[in-house]
């Protein structure tokens, strides 16, 4: 089968960043399914990954968002029949969706969307689990919507693939919504999708939350550059407040400057239930399966803006730069042709 795939971690301009290859098709067996891919979305981590490490001795497969069609079914997995639409993140120590066909374990697997197009469902999947699972798990806000309405929410980086989704989660959750981004375009896109407020993430944050009538947030998601951020997140936490970041820091974090406050600082990574196969693990299939409901509601949008046609390397490549740019409004897909 077609794939895309590196043996060597380079930067994105080099001809062999990311080069087309033929794989064998694998076989699903116990509880993975196999998956045609139609569409898939690229995410920071494929930059990350594709860029840094020790040369591969087989050529790795990354990608880690899809939508497809189950074509095979493994004698342990019940949840999916040959010929179910499909939509998932999968996980980051398996072969990745950057192919034409790719297993997956049916637990972190849901029905796609059935209004969406493969493209337009194959957007959220990573980023609805990090925000939902942020929200709920870490965070422990529900969706009962009655019982957040005095809460706020402080979303930075409220206009790229995590952000666009986690303005309307937390919307839909009854929060009020201040999302941050530093241009004209990003502060529509934020408010078009939840953000009640916007504030600038390279301008002070007091002052801005100050001048919206907020002396602190309740809860703070922190969806880029956790040590630029840090200090002001303290200085703006309310007392008994939480802060959930999901990006990895280049320097420790001081925290005993939320003792005062006895503010949370929490983690959310949205591949520990498929890396350590957690008993819960099923959560996923659960989260995706209720997003879906929502979006077939359309009480909850695709967060797609650009698709590329063709799943191979030169448009991966160019996906990829795109993403390297750091400047991306909602999320990229590279459609099968
Ligand atoms: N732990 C996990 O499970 C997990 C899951 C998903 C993503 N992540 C990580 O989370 C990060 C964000 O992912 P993403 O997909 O949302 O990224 P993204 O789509 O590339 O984010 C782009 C947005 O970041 C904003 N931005 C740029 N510099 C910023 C800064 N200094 N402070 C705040 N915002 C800034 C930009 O807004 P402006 O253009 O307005 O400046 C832009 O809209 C990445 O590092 C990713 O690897 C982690």
């Amino acid at each position: 089968m077609k794939a895309i795939g590196f043996q060597q971690h380079l930067p994105i301009k080099e001809a062999n960043s990311l080069i087309d290859i033929e794989i064998e098709c694998p076989a699903a067996q116990g509880r993975d399914v196999l998956v045609e891919v139609k569409a898939v979305s690229i995410n920071p981590v494929d930059t990350k990954v594709r860029a840094h490490g020790s040369d591969e001795a087989e050529p790795k497969i990354i990608g880690y968002d899809a939508a497809g069609i189950v074509v095979e079914v493994g004698d342990q997995a019940s949840f999916f029949s040959v010929g179910d639409e499909v939509y998932y993140a999968g996980a980051i120590n398996r072969p990745g969706s950057n192919s034409a066909f790719q297993l997956v374990d049916e637990r972190i697997v849901a029905k796609k969307p059935a209004r969406l197009t493969f493209s337009e469902a194959a957007a959220l999947p990573l980023t609805a689990l990090t925000a939902y699972e942020a929200l709920t798990d870490r965070l422990h806000l529900t969706f009962d919507a009655k019982s957040n309405l005095e809460k706020t929410i402080l979303i930075i980086g409220a206009a790229g693939g995590v952000g666009s989704i986690a303005t309307q989660l937390a919307n839909k959750a009854g929060l009020t919504v201040i999302g941050t981004a530093s241009r004209p375009e990003t502060i529509d896109w934020a408010k078009a999708h939840g953000a009640h407020h916007t504030i600038n993430h390279h301008e002070d944050f007091r002052q801005q939350l100050e001048q919206l009538g907020y002396d602190h947030v309740d809860y703070i998601f922190c969806l880029n550059a956790t040590d630029q951020h840090f200090d002001a997140m303290v200085d703006v936490i309310a007392p008994q407040g939480m802060i959930c970041s999901i990006v990895e820091t280049d320097q420790k974090l001081d925290l005993s400057a939320l003792q005062q406050k006895s503010a949370t600082f929490v983690w959310e990574f949205m591949f520990t239930r498929s890396l350590f196969e957690t008993p819960d693990m099923i959560r996923q299939h659960e989260i995706l399966t209720q997003v879906a409901t929502w979006l077939d509601e359309e009480t909850l949008e695709t967060t797609v803006t650009q698709t590329l046609i063709g799943l191979n390397a030169a448009n991966l490549k160019e996906a990829h730069r795109l993403v390297e740019s750091g400047k991306t409004i909602g999320k990229i897909v590279v459609e099968q042709q």
